[in-house]
């Protein structure tokens, strides 16, 4: 496979070399330290041994000791530092770039998944690619150590360190690759608690969903097998760890006693000396401790070949096309100081406003097409085909049909929120590539037919850091309609909108989205059903104040609404109206409720509020 777990750690293990190797030179200090207290007790207890009991020669040991601890914690703590930083940098790296993929993609499919998903990739995958980078560095030393650790013991008694060593670790490497089941069941149990607390934030966001369906009963019922299947999943794991880890340590103490027999023998001829008994159990726990680790290295390896594909699936999404390579590449990080760019700097983005685009005369959109399977390259799948319209500086054009005709996929289309399959987008004439980076403000605004909001205050909600005055903003306020609603709340501007916007009406929530667009004064505004939880008299006002306003006038402002309102559409200078994702008829309302009867039904539909047709000849 070319993007495996290979590929992966040679292009990370290239990613701040430097770091890296001041890293691995600190770790060698760490293990290589690791070795001495063995070597100071072996001479201490020899010393004893011998009879030399006077204070200089003990004070001498204790200061020795004392030292290489002082050593070992002066190390130890400067290694933990360079390491976070290190695998900080490393997990950063990697989020930094399945992040900037996931904005890269066209909006409207920039996530294939749900977000809690997505998160689990952003750390859990992150994390143990972040374990398997960082951990090359811990295998060598290991290995390291563990030979000089095998090397040292030799020299003292061959005998004694072939015939306790090699089968301690040879059972340990036996029973760590025994137990991948371990890994098995780990994976199994981290699935059966995320079903359950992915679960637990489904009930708590649907309580009313439950309610008012009588459902507590089911819900609880669902929710207690859900339990249970975890209880059984962490039950089965923790009584494989419990095994691993009873193998590990009854080893460790079998070797100690293998070691007292095998010594016994040999202290009493004088060729096995206490001190050497000091140092085998001062590197017993070197050895298996390699052993335990180079076992866990090799299931990390495996789970490390996972992630790598989890990350790489999540930056891809539907789009096969999207390079590996982006995972990887090696990009600056800003883990200090001020960010740049964007919203860390208003004035660069009012500096930058215009991005040598010229103020829009006319937008044009020729043939397009997107289909949301395969099967939508057929005429009737869901989508849109061969959709064209112009829409000239000051007009107001409405996009219309009935419900799934294709309306919003079409803004999307024209937005850059969806990929086209096919068609061309120009502005002023100019051919566009790549409207998602054209159709944004300040060039045009866009209200979603659903609109988004955050939890923090609507001032907060309508700017999202847009740099602007306290006038424009209360101008927009005011073109959204909304400056009663803000009047009649508390804490006026400051309002917290609860999660989602909760604490709000269906119509102050499209309301503060339409000022959020409103406040961006773009030169086209793109509005999806907007005025659909209004009441006739806010929607009157709504359109009256939208399509123009002292600062800017009618004849600046563009405005393309997806509606099917009779006040929407009367005021339309033209209609595209859409039927299973084409375009039935174009024109201005009274040609088309002549010439088209789908636009006759629609009207008619419409008429349920009793309104008279626009023309009494129709
Ligand atoms: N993400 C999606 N995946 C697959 N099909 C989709 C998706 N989104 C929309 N569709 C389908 O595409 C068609 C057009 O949907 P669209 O949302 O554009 O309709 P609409 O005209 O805006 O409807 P409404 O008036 O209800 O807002 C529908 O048949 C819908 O089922
Ligand atoms: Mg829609």
């Amino acid at each position: 496979m070319k993007e495996g777990t290979g590929w992966f750690l040679r292009r990370m293990l290239a990613y701040r070399p430097w770091l890296y190797s001041i890293d691995g030179l600190v770790w060698i200090g760490v293990y290589t330290l690791r070795l001495v207290p063995g070597l100071v007790a072996q001479r201490a207890f020899d010393t004893l041994q011998a009879g030399r009991t006077d204070p200089p020669a003990i004070l001498w040991f204790a200061a020795l000791f004392l030292g290489v601890g002082v050593t070992q914690a002066v190390v130890n703590t400067t290694g933990v530092l360079v390491d976070m930083r290190y695998r900080f940098s490393l997990s950063a790296v990697l989020q930094r770039n399945m992040l900037a993929e996931l904005l890269r993609r066209p909006g409207a499919r920039a996530l294939d998944r749900s977000a809690g998903e997505a998160l689990n990739v952003f750390r859990d995958d992150v994390r143990i690619a972040e374990d398997g980078v960082d951990w090359t560095l811990d295998m060598v030393f290991h290995v390291v150590n563990a030979s000089l650790a095998m090397w040292i013991l030799i020299q003292v008694n061959a005998t004694i360190a072939i015939f306790v060593f090699v089968p301690l670790v040879a059972i340990i490497l036996v029973a760590q690759i025994a137990t991948r089941r371990l890994q098995q069941t780990r994976v199994a149990s981290r699935a059966a608690t995320s079903r359950v607390t992915g679960a637990l934030g489904e009930i708590f966001g649907a309580v009313q969903a439950v309610q008012i369906a009588h459902a507590e009963r089911g819900v609880v019922e669902y929710f207690r097998r859900l339990g249970e299947a975890r209880r059984q999943a962490a039950l089965r794991e923790r009584a494989i760890t419990l095994v691993t880890d009873s193998v590990y340590w009854n080893t460790v103490h079998l070797g100690t006693g293998l070691i007292l027999l095998l010594g016994a023998r040999s202290m009493r001829d004088g060729t096995f000396t206490v001190g050497d008994f000091a140092l085998f159990v001062s590197y017993l726990g070197l050895v298996t401790d390699f052993s335990a680790f180079a076992g866990e290295f090799l299931t990390q390896y495996k789970q490390l070949g996972v992630s790598v594909q989890r990350m790489l699936a999540l930056m891809r999404g539907s789009s096969p096309l999207v390079s590996a390579a982006g995972l990887v590449a090696h990009a600056p990080l800003y883990l200090r100081g001020r960010l740049p760019g964007t919203f860390a700097d208003p004035g660069s983005l009012v500096a930058g406003r215009r991005g040598g685009l010229s103020p829009l005369r006319y937008v044009e959109a020729a043939q397009l097409s997107y289909g949301f399977s395969a099967e939508s390259e057929q005429p009737h799948g869901p989508g849109i085909r061969d959709v064209s319209f112009r829409l000239e500086r000051g007009s107001f054009t409405v996009v219309t049909g009935r419900i799934g005709a294709g309306k919003t996929t079409l803004l999307r289309v024209l937005l850059g929120l969806l990929p086209r399959h096919s068609g061309e987008i120009s502005w002023n004439g100019i051919r566009v590539d790549d409207p998602s980076a054209i159709f944004v403000p300040p060039h045009c605004s866009y209200v979603p037919q659903i609109p988004r909001l955050f939890s923090e205050s609507i001032r907060d909600n309508i700017l999202l850091g847009w740099p602007t005055s306290a006038d424009a903003l209360n101008a927009a306020i005011h073109r959204a309609v909304l400056e009663h609603d803000i009047s009649q709340f508390d804490n006026g501007l400051d309002t917290i909108v609860g999660s989602r916007g909760v604490r709000l009406s269906g119509g102050q929530v499209q309301r503060t989205a339409a000022a959020r667009a409103l406040v961006r004064e773009a030169d086209l505004l793109v509005v999806d059903d907007l005025s659909s939880a209004l009441d006739v008299e806010t929607e009157h006002a709504l359109w009256e104040r939208l399509s123009g306003s002292a600062e800017m006038p009618r004849r600046d402002i563009t405005v393309l609404a997806v509606s099917h309102r009779r006040p929407v559409l009367r005021r339309a200078d033209q209609i595209v109206l859409l039927k299973d994702g084409r375009v039935e008829a174009r024109g201005s309302l009274n040609d088309l409720l002549v010439a088209s009867v789908e636009m006759q039904r629609l009207w008619h539909e419409g008429a349920a509020g009793g309104e008279p047709p626009p023309d009494s000849s129709t």
